[in-house]
This record gives structure tokens, sequence and C-alpha cells, in this order.
């Protein structure tokens, strides 16, 4: 049997994939970014960003910023119809394969107290957390959460 998986294709974000970005984006986040927020992102020479499709259907996203020799994940995001089938995974090792192109030392995240989902996705690719961001989301209801900091290394570091 094929698997979704398999017929996922990896390809850098653009213009054109906007519209689909964003239906993820809006079964992703509590306060979703909006259009202008991806368009600054794609002209934004440090910023590199993937979109994984079926088809022509974005399901998912991971973007990065390249600074120095520092990689910092600004997002991932999987439509929440297709979730733990490792399309994530296969973002976050795509990002991997970029960050040796780049030369990177080490990955760093910021990842919402509360998102014990992603805090495993980055745990089963070797990060660990450094420190905590007290306070540092704001929550649609004016709350505010606490951010953990993750880092992972490369072995040039
Ligand atoms: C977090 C997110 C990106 C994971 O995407 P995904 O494609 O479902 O993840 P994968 O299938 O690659 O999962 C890989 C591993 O991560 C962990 N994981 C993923 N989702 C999990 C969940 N809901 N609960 C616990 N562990 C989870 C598991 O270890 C999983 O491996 P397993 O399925 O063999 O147990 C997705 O849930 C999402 O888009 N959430 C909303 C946006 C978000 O929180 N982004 C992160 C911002 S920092």
């Amino acid at each position: 049997m094929v698997k979704l998986i398999d017929e996922l294709e990896i390809s850098r974000m653009s213009f054109e994939d906007l519209d689909g970005v964003i239906e993820v984006e809006k079964t992703a986040f509590p306060i979703p970014w909006p259009r202008r927020s991806f368009e600054e992102e794609l002209r934004n020479m440090l910023a590199c960003y993937f979109v994984a499709k079926l088809g022509e259907r974005v399901v998912a996203y991971i973007g990065m910023w390249f600074v120095m020799d520092e990689c910092h994940i600004t997002n991932v995001a999987v439509h929440e119809d297709f979730r733990r089938q490792k399309i994530a995974s296969r973002l976050i090792e795509k990002m991997l394969e970029e960050c040796k192109e780049h030369g990177t030392s080490y990955i760093e995240l910021e990842v919402r107290e509360k998102n014990l989902a992603a805090q495993r996705l980055y745990e089963s690719f070797g990060f660990q957390e450094e420190c905590v961001r007290k306070d540092y989301y704001k929550n649609p209801d004016n709350t505010r959460e606490s951010a953990i900091i993750m880092v992972r290394d490369f072995e040039n570091r």
C-alpha cells in the first residue's frame, strides 16, 4: 500500500503557495500569522521556507532563519487533517539538510510550554531544553504562556 508520506513533495515556498499555507496556519495556531507576514518572510534574505504538498495541496510548512552560524526555526505547522503521519518529521529532516549546506553550528527555537506535541517532535530530533522565557506568548484571551527555548547542536560547534 502506498503511504501518504511517500506521495509528499517538499519544495521552496513561493507566493503561489500562500493560500494553502494560510489554510494550514489557521488550523495550527490560536493567533495565525496574516498573509502579510508570510509575504515579508518570502522577501527576507535571511529566511528560508519549505512547503510539503500532496499533489497541488499544501499540507504543511516549515520556516527558518539563517543568521551567521545559527539556524532559528520560526515555525512548523501541519494541517490538522494530516497530523501523526511524519510530515513534520520530514520537514525537519529537510531543514537539517539545509543546515548542513549553511555550515550551521546550532539550531534554536521557541515552543509554548503547553505544546507537548511539538516538544516531543523536537526531542525526537535531538533538541534539548535550554531555558524558559516567562510569559513570552500572548493568548487570544490575553493570558500569557511561557516559551521553552530548545537547542540542537551540530558537531562543528
Ligand atoms: C507539532 C506538529 C507540527 C507535529 O506534526 P506531525 O506531522 O503530526 O508530527 P509527526 O507525525 O512528524 O510526529 C513525529 C513525532 O513527534 C511526536 N508527536 C507529534 N505529535 C504529537 C502529539 N500530538 N502528542 C505527542 N507526541 C507527538 C511523536 O513523538 C511523533 O512520533 P510518533 O507519531 O511515532 O509517536 C503538529 O501537531 C502541528 O502542526 N501542531 C500545531 C502547530 C504547532 O504547534 N507547531 C509547532 C510550533 S513550535
